[in-house]
């Protein structure tokens, strides 16, 4: 069929109310999405396609200057995404943690599918969607402050040039207050809705309502198969996300609301997208879940005939059920693993509870996992913890800590601290203290406690730390933190270490960042002193660190090398010229 652009513009009309038809069923069951009743009064009186094209054809008797006149479109029948966008620019800003920067990538591919062009640049978009976190006060001040400079802009500009979209946690956590706001939001797209951006988006573009909103949170979405589109800067490094959402709660936390319940993506398709970023040339990838090592995949045979429970380790607990057991972690990682044995593998951010023994000999076993866990503590006293419902005691977690530096001696350990959280005491801090002093971690967030309405400290605790006191304790955190680590860098003079090259220094152009398999950041000059061979970025280089005065080494470049050969070296089986 061939009709004028702008036949096919006002189309997206028509669409719309098939959209809204399938929509209705959805929305009837949650208050905060489309207004039902609106809808059903439309589609009552809505034209069939036929009378739809008669009626904007009789409307639009001038052509549009932009285009040639006539374009085909696909009949309405097809998928909403391929008569949407129309080139329009969508530029996407991502706060908070990985999981957000990779779910950007997905927003990007849905968008990019439904025929929107996908900027890197705020100043010449048609649509900017803000994907927020709402995890403290202070990472959603940021979005206000944010949307503010945004409705500026919008007023420069011609009514309607601009929609600006709030996506992610704090969409979902504040919902329609959002719309309700000042801030002149067009759009409120909560993570599992995501596939219903290009239809919401069109509805405000095509005037069949002013806002719109999408905030249903899934039992079973992992966007599992759509191939996210990168933004990474290199092509060194990618994100894979294996599961999403929390089942955890514990009491201060805002993800499990956000975030909805945990579910696991099919291992399939996991290893599908690894084998592509490995035939990509991707050289490192990050498995991702907000709960990452809790990926648990049942498989239909798992639901019909296993009876064996998935437990957490010995010495922590739950306050969910435990499922039943399906693909754990460790088998997934395996098999991960073995994709692309030049391949590194990272995953964050775990929790402690599912680090069982075996995880923690098959990182020992396979070279390419890479020798850097993300233990997050939160506090070393059990009492904070027990209030904090994290589900181990100070002394779980030291002996989970333990028998890691037991099995893996040579990996760092890194955590997330709350200061001041309700109720904590100065001597309980001091065991956060002390227990910073004991397991020496080499890389740390850290915070003073923030309230989050709907969680169990907002509906049963006291805030009762006074802020001054929050942020003197979070200091002496913070202190003692970079105090141990300096003795931990400085130990790191004279080792050598295969360092992954990231990027070229911001600094000096002479000068290349990269990371050891322990995740330290390493500055090198981008040339070997004896030898012409080139250094480029996505290579692994054998380095010997020269200076550890800063929290970035310092290293002089030996040779290129790769994760078996760096192997063998280590186990004294290749010799290297070390002059
Ligand atoms: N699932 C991860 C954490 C994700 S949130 C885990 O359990 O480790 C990242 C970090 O933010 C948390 O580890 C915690 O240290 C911090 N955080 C979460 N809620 C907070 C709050 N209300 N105030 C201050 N920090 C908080
Ligand atoms: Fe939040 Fe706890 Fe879940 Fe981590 S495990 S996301 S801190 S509720
Ligand atoms: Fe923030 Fe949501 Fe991540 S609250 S930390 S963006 S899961």
């Amino acid at each position: 069929m061939i009709l004028q652009r702008s036949v096919c513009r006002n189309l997206n009309k028509f669409r719309n109310l098939y959209s809204f038809r399938q929509y209705s069923t959805i929305a009837s069951t949650n208050e905060n999405t489309l207004k039902i009743e609106n809808i059903k009064n439309k589609l009552k009186d809505a034209p069939n396609l036929s009378e739809f094209i008669k009626l904007e054809q009789q409307k639009n008797t001038k052509i549009d200057e932009k285009d040639n006149g006539e374009v085909y479109i696909p009949p309405p029948y097809l998928r909403n995404s391929e008569i949407t966008g129309e080139g329009r620019r969508v530029y996407v800003e991502s706060y908070g943690c990985q999981m957000n920067f990779a779910d950007t990538e997905v927003i990007n591919s849905i968008m990019k599918s439904s025929g929107y062009q996908i900027t890197d640049s705020d100043s010449n978009a048609d649509v900017i969607f803000l994907n927020t976190c709402a995890i403290r006060e202070n990472a959603e001040s940021k979005i206000w402050g944010r949307l503010s400079e945004l409705r500026a802009q919008k007023r420069k500009l011609k009514n309607g040039q601009l929609l600006v979209g709030v996506l992610g946690c704090m969409a979902e956590r504040l919902k329609q207050k959002l719309l309700e706001s000042e801030m002149k939001v067009d759009l409120v797209v909560g993570p599992d809705a995501y596939r219903s951006l290009p239809s919401l988006l069109s509805a405000i573009e095509d005037g069949e309502q002013q806002t719109a909103i999408n905030v249903m949170l899934s039992a079973d979405e992992t966007y599992a198969d759509i191939a996210p589109v990168r933004t990474s800067q290199n092509s060194v490094s990618a994100y894979v996300s294996i599961m999403r959402g929390c089942n955890n709660m514990c009491s201060y936390c805002i993800v499990p609301f956000t975030r909805g319940k945990e579910r696991s993506r099919p291992v399939q398709s996991i290893l599908e997208e690894v084998k592509q970023l490995s035939e990509q040339g991707y050289k490192e990838i990050t498995l991702l879940g907000q709960n990452v090592n809790s990926y648990n995949y049942l498989e239909e045979e798992h639901h019909v005939e296993n009876t064996e429970k998935r437990l957490p380790r010995d010495g922590f607990n739950t306050i969910y059920k435990s499922p039943k057991k399906g693909v754990t972690f460790t088998q997934l990682i395996d098999q991960v693993s073995l994709v692309d044995p030049e391949m590194r593998i990272r995953f964050t951010s775990p929790h402690p509870k599912d680090f069982p023994d075996d995880l923690l000999h098959l990182i020992k076993e396979r070279p390419n996992i890479c020798k850097s866990l993300h233990i997050p503590a939160q506090s070393g006293n059990s009492n904070v913890l027990k209030n904090m419902r994290r589900g181990y005691t100070r002394e779980s977690y030291i002996e989970l800590i333990n028998t890691i530096r037991r099995v893996l001696p040579e990996a760092t350990i890194s955590s997330d601290f709350i200061s001041g959280f309700c109720h904590e005491t100065e001597e309980e801090h001091l065991d956060t203290l002390s227990l910073l002093e004991y397991v020496k971690f080499d890389h740390a967030f850290m915070f003073y406690y923030s309230l989050r309405e709907k969680t169990h400290a907002h509906r049963t605790m006291k805030d009762d730390v006074p802020l001054d006191v929050k942020s003197k304790r979070l200091q002496q955190v913070v202190d003692t933190f970079y105090r141990v680590l300096k003795q931990n860098t400085h130990k790191e003079i004279g080792k050598k270490h295969l360092v992954l090259i990231d990027r070229i220094s911001k600094r000096s152009d002479k000068h290349y960042i990269g990371r050891t398999d322990t995740n330290k950041k390493v500055i090198i000059p981008n040339h070997f002193k004896d030898s012409a061979e080139p250094i480029n970025v996505g290579d692994y280089v054998l380095v010997e660190i020269e200076d550890g005065s800063e929290i970035t080494l310092k290293g002089n470049p030996i040779m290129k090398s790769s994760i078996e050969h760096f192997q063998q070296y280590q186990h004294k089986k290749v010799m290297i010229n070390e002059n």
